[in-house]
């Protein structure tokens, strides 16, 4: 029998089946891979890793070996792995923004759990008077905070620096407010990342004491980016009952945890139904599986948000129900999250006194 020969590409094409930990991207398009080499069948790599935990170098070394060892005709496999150097051009570290107290990112695994809508409705409860909240839509493909907030205008730069547009009192950034219509849908990974740093770096946001990030669903570019370009002081997590969604909100813990960010807690959306006409509550999923998986997973469990008419039509209409209809159980929902957010982000800020800026 003839073994293949084995060629480097065919070892690249392999080891983009292997992904970053915790993330979406594969290991190779993330730019781990510095060096790959065949010496007959023999073959030998070099792995930079943008971390320095060794848990994470040592679990993409292995999952490298094993991905290359299922290559048919593959001898040996030599590996050499280490932590990348602290990055200086393109990437670069976390940085603060000037002003900003805390800057906490909600996401989910999934699609379509409510992120914006409770983004959108945490951010209009936290900015109580004496407290100044920003909002940054960080949903590069498809930024959905102008509608809700019915934000009119258009941003304008000054001094090099991209001026908030102000809405409910509230300071408030999208990528749809400078594309307009036109989708952003074939951006690659590199824009996206750009457009998320600018969005964080090149805004003036002045002094915040909160600034929440609305994410993309998932674990792409953008949560990388995010992770990568700022202190977060923890993520927030938005999940619905079905078990398929809780299972998500798994992949979104461990997305955070694998980058250290600490996570405030798990949110549960559309957990009960308030009838609009008798405000009668009816659990129409499993109400209780966010308080269920929170315990498992050993995070605090943040609240339960209704499923209601109101909340969907104050988000399609630019009047979230925080601001549109304050008297009502729904916006009491939103408040107490606010609350329990706030006194989170705060323990989590005192645990790491040196990322406190002003
Ligand atoms: N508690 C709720 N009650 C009623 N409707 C809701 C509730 N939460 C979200 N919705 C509605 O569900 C739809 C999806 O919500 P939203 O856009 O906030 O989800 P998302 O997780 O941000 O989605 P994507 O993953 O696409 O960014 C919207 O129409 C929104 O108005
Ligand atoms: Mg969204």
């Amino acid at each position: 029998m003839v073994t293949p020969t084995l060629t480097t590409e065919e070892i690249l094409t392999t080891l983009r089946k292997v992904k970053y930990p915790g993330f979406s991207r594969d290991i190779v398009s993330f730019g781990v891979v510095k060096d790959a080499r065949l010496d007959g069948a023999n073959v030998s790599l070099a792995l930079q890793i943008p971390s320095q935990d060794p848990e994470v170098i040592a679990k993409v070394q292995a999952a490298a070996r094993e991905t290359l060892g299922s290559l048919p005709g593959i001898g040996e496999i030599h590996i050499q792995a280490g932590a990348r150097p602290a990055p200086h051009d393109s990437a670069p570290g976390p940085s603060p923004i000037p002003g900003v107290r805390h800057i906490i990112a909600v996401a989910s695994g999934k699609g379509g759990v409510g992120k914006t809508t409770v983004a959108v409705n945490l951010s209009l409860a936290l900015a109580r008077p004496g407290a100044a909240v920003g909002l940054l839509d960080a949903d590069i493909y498809g930024p959905n905070v102008p509608l809700m907030l019915g934000t009119p205008g258009q941003p304008v730069a000054e001094n090099g620096k991209i001026i908030p547009l102000e809405r409910y009192g509230l300071k408030v950034m999208s990528v749809g407010y400078l594309l307009g219509d036109q989708s952003p849908v074939i951006w690659r990974g590199p824009l996206v990342a750009q457009a998320v740093r600018q969005l964080l770096h090149e805004v003036r946001w002045g002094d915040l004491d909160t600034l929440v990030v609305d994410l993309p669903p998932g674990t792409g570019d953008a949560q990388l980016t995010l992770v990568q370009s700022v202190p977060l002081t923890g993520g927030v997590i938005v999940t619905t009952p079905s078990s398929v969604a809780l299972l998500d909100a798994e992949k979104g813990l461990r997305m955070f945890r694998k980058v250290r960010v600490p996570v405030l807690g798990i949110v549960e959306n559309m957990s009960y139904f308030i009838c609009p006409h008798c405000q009668a509550e009816t659990d129409v999923f499993s109400r209780g599986g966010g308080r269920e998986v929170s315990e498992a997973l050993g995070v605090p469990f943040l609240g339960e948000i209704p499923l209601h008419p109101a909340i969907r039509k104050g988000g399609d209409t630019g009047s979230p129900v925080v601001v549109g209809t304050p008297e009502s159980a729904e916006a009491r929902a939103f408040r107490d999250l606010a609350e329990k957010v706030r006194r989170a982000a705060e323990a989590a800020i005192e645990a790491m006194p040196q990322l406190i800026v002003h």
